[in-house]
This record gives C-alpha cells, sequence and structure tokens, in this order.
C-alpha cells in the first residue's frame, strides 16, 4: 500500500516526456482561493522559498511520483507541494485567497484517456458490481503485480498495469471470477452532448485531429480572449474543451503553434427531447432575447432579414440544421450567440448584420439589476445566487459548508442571510458559500457596475454603425480571427491602447465619437475600459508619446455587436 503521508520521493527517470511548447500545467485540475488541508500534516512539502510560477511547481511536482498536487501561493509567489488530493479521507478544502489549488488529473478524473494506464482514481468495484481484491494481497486470487509508486497500484483500486484494451480491471473478492474490468468510460463517452454544446463541462481535453487542448487560462503558445475569470458562468476549467462562443460545438485552442483552434469530437445526445429554452416569446424579449421564438423578420430600420438557410448575399455559419435548438426557421430575428439582442443577417449585400429592436422588451421585466462597486466589498445588496445558478448558503449556517468566515467575526460586513458578500476583499467580486455540497463556495450573479446600458445606444449601433460598415465587416471577415496589424500598414484610423500608451489593436472612426473595432481586441464585452484610451491621427503611422497632434481619449461604452460580425463599438469621450 502506498501510504499517502510518506516523504516525497524523487522519481529516477519517469519526468514524461514534454513537448517544448506543453505545459505542465496541462496535467492538472485548478481550484481557484482553495488551499487543501490535511489533518495530520504528515508529508507535505515545506513551503518552498525561492519565488516561481505555477508552471515551475508544476513541473516539479510532475518529477515526484508521490506528488499528487500543490498549492501556489500567490502573495509569496511559492508553490507547496502536496501527497495527496482532496479525495483523500482526513484532507479537507478550505476557502484562501491567497492559494490556488492544482491536482494532478489522474487522480480527480473519474473517466479515463485511451487505455486508461495512467488512471490513479478510487473506483474499486468491477462493472458487474464486484468488490476488488487489494492488490498487496495474493487472496484470493494470486498474481505477479507488485505495488509501486510508479505502478499506481494503490489499495484495491481500479488499474490498468497491462494495458488491457478494455481499460482498467482488478481481481476481485469473489473466488469465482479471477478478474473483471471496472467498465470505467472514456472522458469522451462520459458525457455527452446536448444541442451546441454550450452546457458541455466534461473533461476531454483533445481535439478531433488528436492535438492536446491549450488551458484557458494560458495565453500560449496561442493569444486569446477567452480569460476564465472574464467568463465565469461558461466554466472555462483547465484546458478541457468548451463552447463560450456559439460555435457549431464544443472546441478549444491547440498546444500545435501552427492550429490556433479545433472542434472536439464528443459524443451527440441521443435523447429527442431537446433542453427547456428559458423565457420562451413570441411577442416581446426577455434578457438578451435568446428565447425570442416570435415571426418579426425585418431589422429596426426596416430591411427584410436573410433567411438562415441561405448563404447568400451573406455566407455564416449559422446553419438552421447545426444549431437545431435555436429555432432558426425563415428569415426570423433571433439571438443565438448571446449578442445584446435578436438580429438577423440582412438581405442588403453592403450590411452583415443587424438588431431587431424594435422587437419589444417584455414589460414585466422591470429588474434593476444588481451591481458593485470596485471590488464589492460594500456591496449590500440581496442577490443570493451564485452565477452558476447555484443558491448561497446562510453565512450563519454550518452546513453544506463550514464558513471560516462568519458573521461575528466581521460585524462591518453585513453577513445577512444567504446574501452575496465580499468580506475578503477577493477581485473577483461578492461571492457565497452554495448549497452544493461539492461546490464550497462560488462567485455571485452580480456584474460590477458599468454606467448606463441605453437601449439608444445600441440602436444607434444598429442604424449607425452596423449599417454603415457592412462592408468593412465583410473584409474583417476575410481577415480571420487575429487583428493585430500595426498603424501604417493596416487600414485602421485610429489605435487603441493600453494605459501605458502601447498600441495592441486598431480602429476605425465611423462616425463621431463612435469607433469600430473587433471583439478580439478585447478580453469580454463587460471588459474595464479605464484601462483602454483611443489615440486619433494615426493614419500611417505610429505616434509617439510626444506627438503633437496625437490625441488620447477614454473609452466611455464598448457595445459588442453580433458575434458572427466580430465587431465592437467604443463611444469615445470628448
Ligand atoms: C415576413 O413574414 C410575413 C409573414 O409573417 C410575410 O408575409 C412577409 O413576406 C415576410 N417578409 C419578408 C421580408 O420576408
Ligand atoms: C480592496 O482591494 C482594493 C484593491 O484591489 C483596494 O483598492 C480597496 O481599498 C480594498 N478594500 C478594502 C476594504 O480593503
Amino acid at each position: 500500500m502506498i501510504q499517502a503521508g510518506a516523504v516525497l520521493l524523487l522519481a529516477l527517470a519517469c519526468a514524461p516526456s514534454t513537448g517544448q511548447r506543453r505545459s505542465p500545467l496541462n496535467d492538472f485540475q485548478k481550484l481557484k482561493a482553495t488551499q487543501l488541508l490535511s489533518l495530520n500534516q504528515r508529508g507535505s512539502g515545506p513551503e518552498q522559498e525561492e519565488p516561481s510560477d505555477t508552471e515551475e511547481c508544476a513541473r516539479r511536482c510532475m518529477v515526484l511520483l508521490d506528488c499528487r498536487a500543490f498549492h501556489f501561493n500567490h502573495q509569496r509567489h511559492s508553490c507547496q507541494l502536496l501527497p495527496w488530493t482532496q479525495h483523500l479521507a482526513d484532507t479537507h478544502i478550505k476557502r484562501n485567497i491567497h492559494y490556488d489549488l492544482y491536482q494532478k488529473k489522474d487522480y480527480m478524473q473519474n473517466c479515463i484517456r485511451g487505455d486508461g494506464r495512467s488512471y490513479r482514481g478510487m473506483q474499486s468495484t468491477t462493472e458487474k458490481g464486484k468488490n476488488c481484491q487489494q492488490w498487496r494481497l495474493k487472496f484470493p486470487h494470486d498474481h505477479r503485480f507488485s505495488p509501486s509508486l510508479r505502478n499506481g497500484l494503490e489499495e484495491n483500486y481500479c488499474r490498468n498495469p497491462d494495458r488491457d484494451e478494455r481499460g482498467p480491471w482488478c481481481y476481485t473478492t469473489d473466488p469465482a471470477v479471477r478478474h473483471q474490468s471496472c467498465g470505467i468510460k472514456k472522458c469522451e463517452d462520459a458525457v455527452c452532448v446536448l444541442c451546441n454544446g454550450e452546457d458541455y463541462r466534461g473533461l476531454v481535453d483533445h481535439t478531433e485531429s488528436g492535438r492536446e487542448c491549450q488551458r484557458w487560462d494560458l495565453q500560449h503558445p496561442h493569444k486569446h480572449p477567452y480569460h476564465p475569470h472574464k467568463y465565469p458562468e461558461m466554466d472555462l476549467d483547465d484546458n478541457y474543451c468548451r463552447n463560450p462562443d456559439s460555435s457549431v460545438g464544443p472546441w478549444c485552442y491547440t498546444t500545435d503553434p501552427a492550429r490556433e483552434r479545433e472542434y472536439c469530437h464528443l459524443r451527440k445526445c441521443k435523447t429527442e427531447k431537446r433542453p427547456h429554452v428559458a423565457d420562451t416569446t413570441s411577442s416581446c424579449f426577455k434578457h438578451k432575447g435568446e428565447g425570442y421564438r416570435g415571426k418579426v423578420n425585418v431589422t429596426t430600420s426596416g430591411i427584410p432579414c436573410q433567411r438562415w438557410d441561405a448563404q447568400t448575399p451573406h455566407r455564416h455559419h449559422f446553419r438552421p440544421e447545426e444549431y437545431e435548438c435555436k429555432d432558426l426557421r425563415e428569415n426570423y430575428c433571433r439571438n443565438p450567440d448571446g449578442s445584446e439582442a435578436p438580429w438577423c443577417f440582412t438581405s442588403l449585400p453592403s450590411m452583415r448584420v443587424a438588431f431587431c429592436f424594435q422587437i419589444k422588451r417584455c414589460t414585466d421585466e422591470v429588474e434593476v439589476e444588481d451591481c458593485y462597486q470596485a471590488n464589492g466589498e460594500m456591496y449590500k445588496g440581496k442577490i443570493s445566487k451564485t452565477r452558476k445558478g447555484i443558491t448561497c448558503q446562510k453565512w450563519s449556517a454550518g452546513s453544506p459548508h463550514t464558513p471560516q468566515i462568519s458573521p461575528a467575526m466581521f460585524p462591518a460586513m453585513h453577513l445577512e442571510e444567504n446574501y452575496c458578500r465580499n468580506p475578503d476583499n477577493d477581485s473577483h467580486g461578492p461571492w457565497c458559500y452554495t448549497m452544493d455540497p461539492s461546490t464550497q463556495f462560488d462567485y455571485c450573479a452580480i456584474k460590477p457596475c458599468a454606467g448606463d446600458k441605453t437601449p439608444s445606444v445600441l440602436e444607434t449601433a444598429d442604424t449607425v454603425v452596423f449599417a454603415e460598415c457592412g462592408k468593412r465587416d465583410e473584409r474583417l471577415q476575410l481577415k480571420g480571427r487575429i487583428v493585430g496589424g500595426r498603424p501604417g500598414n493596416s487600414p485602421w484610423t485610429v489605435s487603441i491602447r493600453n494605459r501605458k500608451g502601447v498600441h495592441f489593436c486598431g480602429g476605425s472612426l465611423v462616425k463621431e465619437q463612435w469607433v469600430i473595432s473587433t471583439r478580439q481586441c478585447f478580453s469580454s464585452c463587460d471588459t474595464d475600459l479605464s484601462s483602454y484610451e483611443v489615440q486619433l491621427g494615426t493614419l500611417f503611422k505610429d505616434p509617439s508619446l510626444s506627438d503633437p497632434d496625437k490625441q488620447a481619449l477614454p473609452i466611455l461604452k464598448l457595445v459588442c455587436g453580433p458575434s458572427v460580425s466580430d465587431l465592437v463599438l467604443l463611444k469615445l469621450a470628448r
């Protein structure tokens, strides 16, 4: 048996061969703001003093055979290697904003990749329900395997030491049945995909061509806008296939520098039943109108819509048969991609997409959406749901989770009922302990306050800019996803810069106060605009900071167009 508390042993020559670009973090699952404690602290490595980064910690953990997890301490930039995971008895996880916990996937996943040779999970029954025999015992069945740290033959867990093609197996405690497969599913079969997989939360981390996925929280080899903390409701976990952008199915960036992104091969659910679409309406729309199923077929300015099943005048990927849950019938206005409101491709060759704002918002939608200032440490509202929709646990309750933060400890924080609060000033905003036993805490369904959101701005976007810029839009589509042209060799007329004045994207002034640019330039549609400014007068040159012509303007508002357009509008302060 392998003692989980044994001292950390150095593996001699068994570091997995890693490609140059492959991040060692790919072998780990991350839990943010979490510390893993063991009731008997035997064996945890000391917190290493020399500053490090998460990849270096992962590298160190991978060459140690009995390292199963590590903490990364953000304050000290140090790591602590751990010989256990949260699945071991006598451990518990604790919220701590200074730590992230990384645990080896092989120990955490309940599905297998390939033949499951690396499976280190804790299943100990066979597919027919028989109990497994301890690997260290030779009774009732004698056998040739002896447990070692390397082969992972621990306790009586299902393992695949001989690369059986049926996956992990074990000797059984039934004298009449020598061994049996454990029937552990392959990760690609474990969870099926409904609709376009927007809700897929499975553990496949390879693309259909077999390339390994890039972690969503890394920016190499491919730079991308899908930072996990900007899209908490999308669960952009580790390097698992997801569909955050209304593609046809789940996909990921790949670890191959020559291939930016690819779809993942996943099993489609067989069920005939489509998931219930919340807030289906036909004469008005709720929220962003994803559930709008009415028959309006012209844009705000009266231009007839293009049929979804047609590819002229505009070519597009929203083919009705590939988006079976989005009801892309006829040429009706729809919102299949999480845009601001229902929209359509227009029948004018010069205008690719436009919103249908003549459809009114349903009048019962009076909600004044709650928002928070700064980190939300002063938030005193009554939202009590997380971004994933889980109800919050009362601050004064002791279950399902034992709070480390109680109303008595922070009387000034108003830890009332189960309302979202931010007593530890977490930079990701208000949070709560949740009623879901498997989720200790989560961030709340409240957004940072970001100024007014009047529909008139969106109408401006529709009638003024998307209309005038239809042609530009087509050109952007041809340019593909990467937009980083420097002023001078690109058609941009303004330069979008970070706070230090460094150019990172171009844009075009299309109307006084309005600049058009592309979505990829911004990490999300709710980006903190204070970190950006726009410089005018940069046509055909890259102005220096001392340039007298230069005019740097803050951005007041960012409006995302429908995702097919890849466009954003920036409203400038002048
Ligand atoms: C819009 O739909 C109506 C029926 O609902 C139809 O009579 C009309 O021709 C359609 N218009 C366009 C432009 O498709
Ligand atoms: C919370 O953190 C922010 C910086 O992230 C800081 O400006 C603010 O003063 C902090 N608030 C409290 C109450 O500590």
